[in-house]
Formats: C-alpha cells, sequence, structure tokens
C-alpha cells in the first residue's frame, strides 16, 4: 500500500469516504495502519484514554512527542496527524515552534488544533511554513471550561450559522480538512456542501466526508466515557479480564509454567 498524503485526501472529496482512528502506541498503530484505515490521529485524547486526565487539559507538547514518536515507527500508510495540546497554539511564534517540532521531531504529517476565529493566524503562519493543517469545530475538548461540558454544538442558529462561518474561514486559512465535533447532522451536511476541503465527523452524522473516533471507544476498552454516537467493535475490556485472569489463577494453581514452557539442562 502506498502512503497516504494530504492530495489523496483532498482527492477524495464527493468521491470515496475518508476513514480515521486515533492511535497512541506502536502495537495499535501497527494495527491500526495495516487495516488500510486513511488517517491515524494521535489525539490529544490519549490524555484521558491512556494517561488518565479527567480531560485533555494536562497534556503537554511532550506527551505528544512521546507518543506521536511510537506511531510514526509504526505507521507504513496512513496520513499522521496529531493533535497540537492545550497552550501549544497561544500566539503564532508558539504555533509555528510546536508544529515544527511535531512535524520535524515527532514524524507527524500534519497537525490538527482547535478553533476557528481565534486560531486563525496561527493557522496561516503554520500553513506558511509548509506544515499541512487539520481544523477541528464543533464540541472542543480543549475549551471545556468555556463551554460547561462535553455538549452537542450549534443548536440555535446563532451558534450553527458562527460555525458554518469559522469553517469558511479555516478554509480560507488554508487547513486541508476539518473535523467536526458533535454538531447536528444538518449543520454537518451544510458545512460538507459548502467546503472545498474534506470534513470529518464524530458525532456529526452520516453526512461528512470521513469519520473519526477514538480507538479505545471502538474496542470497548475501558475509555472513560462511551457518547451515544461511538459505535462498539468489539468488547475488549472483557477478553482482556478474562485471559489476565486465567493467567493469574494459571500461575497460583502452578500450571503456568508447564516443561513445555521451561529450559532444561
Ligand atoms: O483527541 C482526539 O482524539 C480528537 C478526535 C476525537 C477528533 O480530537
Amino acid at each position: 500500500m502506498n502512503k497516504i498524503g494530504v492530495k489523496n485526501i483532498l482527492a477524495r472529496k464527493g468521491k470515496q469516504k475518508i476513514t480515521v482512528l486515533t492511535a497512541y502506541d506502536f502495537p495499535t498503530a501497527k494495527l491500526v495502519d495495516e487495516t488500510g484505515m486513511d488517517i491515524v490521529l494521535v489525539g490529544d485524547s490519549v490524555g484521558m484514554v491512556c494517561l488518565g486526565y479527567e480531560s485533555t487539559l494536562p497534556v503537554t507538547m511532550d506527551d505528544m512527542l512521546h507518543h506521536t514518536r511510537a506511531v510514526k515507527r509504526a505507521v507504513k500508510h496512513a496520513l499522521l496527524v496529531t493533535d497540537m495540546p492545550f497552550g501549544s497554539y497561544r500566539n503564532v511564534g508558539s504555533a509555528v515552534k510546536n508544529a515544527k517540532a511535531l512535524t520535524h521531531e515527532g514524524g507527524a504529517d500534519a497537525v490538527k488544533l482547535e478553533g476557528g476565529q481565534g486560531v486563525l493566524s496561527e493557522v496561516k503562519a503554520i500553513v506558511r511554513t509548509g506544515i499541512p493543517v487539520m481544523g477541528h469545530l464543533g464540541m472542543l475538548p480543549q475549551s471545556i471550561r468555556e463551554l460547561g461540558g462535553y455538549k452537542v454544538q450549534g443548536k440555535t442558529k446563532e451558534e450553527a450559522d458562527r460555525i458554518f462561518d469559522e469553517a469558511m474561514e479555516l478554509e480560507r486559512a488554508g487547513v486541508f480538512s476539518l473535523v467536526l465535533e458533535c454538531v447536528p447532522m444538518s449543520l454537518a451536511k451544510r458545512v460538507t456542501k459548502r467546503l472545498k476541503i474534506p470534513t470529518i465527523g464524530i458525532g456529526a452524522g452520516a453526512d461528512t466526508d470521513g469519520q473519526v473516533l477514538v480507538f479505545h471507544d471502538v474496542l470497548g476498552l475501558e475509555s472513560p466515557v462511551s457518547p451515544r454516537f461511538v459505535r462498539r467493535y468489539a468488547d475488549l475490556s472483557q477478553v482482556i479480564r478474562k485471559a489476565l485472569s486465567q493467567y493469574r489463577n494459571d500461575v497460583l494453581k502452578g500450571k503456568f509454567p508447564t516443561a513445555k514452557e521451561s529450559f532444561s539442562g
């Protein structure tokens, strides 16, 4: 399979849906990549699903670099996008410096950052350096304090129009795709129809150009929240618990290891 680039993602608009899943470490990124997923996202959701934080706010640049490097070693096919963590794109200078670190040192092909009007200068500056940027509108986990919780955004006409306008502005600023998180499907459809770049939905209905979910949610792997928009394709927590209990019992009962699992001589 050939390596996917930003051009391939842009060319998919209106032709074939774009598949996106998060990954945070080498073995799981390898599994995701081998399925032929188009984009692997090292989301700052790593903070909640891997590091045990209650939100994405404590995630640092060091965390994102560490996990991006691990994922990079595994991904041979998908476009590798990494989230810029909270506080890493407060102004143009820090945005460019940190986007460069995630791509040049971490190995990401592109970065993602949250917001509209407030991040346009940062998006433009990063794009000017040649680093592709994915936008993110709707429910913004890094703005959870301002939004007052993980709630659907864009329900009123005023809010929907603001998100629509910000999507246009982000496209003009140069983003190559846009995540729409937790917005009414009518709004996601309207934005998708209007933009030339692909939209990637999460909790945004079926009319976006692609879909993204979190690895642990899809596999039922101890994810802290299970929102309505998630479809769970496996119950890995159950599988893992059963296997680990069997191992523990075998050790306690002297059933592991056997001679076959030991060395003689
Ligand atoms: O951090 C993340 O995993 C994300 C996706 C849910 C879009 O931003």
